[in-house]
């Protein structure tokens, strides 16, 4: 008797035990599984910061930033080509040189923006694939910034 209770207790201490543990494992690959995200770290976040605030004068902030939210068709043009222009971000002007991005793909380019439109606050429209495409082909003749 006293093994036949026991069993059905190990079992049940055996599932919930397995059940914390994917549980964690499940709640560690989400945070990291936002293809966005990784890119963005890989590819942006050395100048416009892990919060997306910028640095100073010298980088835009990304959070919270009404070019942004102004310019969504220049977007995807601008993580391909680059910018060096001068730019006002909430009030503040900008003078330095972005570099492009021209090995990443049209749906790599589509993650980075629905991540830097939905984050830190941010709550801009996702975009679509088929935006993404549009404004990459008008946008195909930019080569300023790699000179
Ligand atoms: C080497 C530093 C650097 C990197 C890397 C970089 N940027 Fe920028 N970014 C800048 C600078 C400098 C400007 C301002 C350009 C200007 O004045 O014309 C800018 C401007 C912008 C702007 C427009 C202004 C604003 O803040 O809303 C956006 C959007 C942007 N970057 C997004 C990105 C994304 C997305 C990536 C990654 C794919 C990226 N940047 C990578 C330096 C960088």
């Amino acid at each position: 008797m006293a093994i036949g209770r026991r069993v059905p207790i190990l079992t049940v201490i055996v599932f919930v035990l397995l059940g914390i543990a994917t549980g964690i494992v499940a709640l560690v690959t989400s945070a990291k599984s936002d293809p966005g995200e990784v890119l963005y770290v890989k590819h942006c976040q050395s100048c416009h910061l892990e919060e997306g605030q910028g640095l100073g004068k010298l980088i835009p902030p990304l959070a919270g930033s009404d070019w942004l939210e102004n310019h969504q068709d220049q977007l995807a043009c601008i993580i391909r080509y680059g910018q060096y222009d001068s730019i006002i971000v909430n009030g503040q002007g900008y003078y330095e040189k972005m570099p492009g991005n021209e090995d990443l793909s049209d749906g790599q380019i589509l993650n980075i923006i629905n991540y830097i439109n939905t984050s830190w606050g941010n709550d801009i429209p996702e975009q679509q694939l088929i935006e993404v495409n549009e404004a990459l082909d008008a946008c195909s003749d930019w080569e300023y910034v790699q000179q």
